[in-house]
């Protein structure tokens, strides 16, 4: 054994996404949110390609998200359809964060890889940025708001023209206790090809 199955086993079902209102005002150091960061380079990567590019808003940088989440849902929906709790939600999203990590993707040159692969390497970043945080004791929710679409966002997060805006991760220390959570079982979720079960498509919703 090469890791502590144990361990890794408990890292990986202890995280958990909180969202940026059960933060409380500890602030992430620069030191900590590189680890993270570094933790989503080590994610694997077609070609090598690394297509990941992330941008952090912290301190005076968090303006752009705050004034930014209002301004791109209301923009994205059109004023005619604004909700606005859903507005004074948006408005007051980053009261108790400071830091918000924007994801960003940006393809191979060559165009040698597909955009998919590309795109699926960068969600194994963020997992493994999860996963960071969660050994950090930092809570943190990768969100993918209908809105990062806007041309605007790519702005913000400064992507390319050929770059994508994968979302925004909050990160934060909890001001709650650390929630539990549950994952359907391996059998409703898996097939074994292997002579040991008859083989059964799989469901679109498993059930016992
Ligand atoms: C690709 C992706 C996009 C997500 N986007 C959102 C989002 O826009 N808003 C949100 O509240 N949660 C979002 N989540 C987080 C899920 O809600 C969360 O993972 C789910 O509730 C399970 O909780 P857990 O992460 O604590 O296990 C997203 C998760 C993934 C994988």
């Amino acid at each position: 054994m090469r890791h502590n199955l144990s361990d890794v086993g408990a890292l990986i079902r202890d995280r958990r996404s909180f969202a940026p209102e059960q933060f409380s005002s500890r602030r992430v150091h620069r030191d900590v949110v590189e680890e993270v960061l570094r933790a989503g380079t080590w994610a694997a990567t077609h070609g090598m390609t690394q297509p990941w590019r992330f941008s952090v808003f912290q301190g005076e940088g968090l303006a752009v998200i705050r004034e930014g989440l209002p301004m791109w849902y209301a923009t994205h929906v059109g004023e005619d359809h604004v909700v606005e709790k859903k507005l004074e939600k948006l408005r007051h999203r980053l009261d108790a964060c400071n830091c918000v990590i924007g994801i960003g993707m940006v393809p191979d040159v060559n165009g040698r890889i597909s955009t998919q692969d590309e795109e699926w390497a960068v969600a194994a970043a963020v997992q493994n940025m999860h996963l960071m945080c969660t050994a950090y004791g930092l809570g943190a929710k990768w969100t993918t708001p209908k809105f990062m679409t806007l041309p605007k966002v790519k702005e913000a997060l400064g992507l390319p023209e050929d770059g994508k805006v994968m979302g925004l991760m909050y990160v934060g220390y909890p001001n709650r206790a650390w929630p539990k959570s549950h994952r359907w079982p391996l059998e409703f979720v898996t097939r074994w090809h292997d002579g040991t079960e008859e083989p059964r498509p799989h469901e679109q919703k498993p059930t016992v």
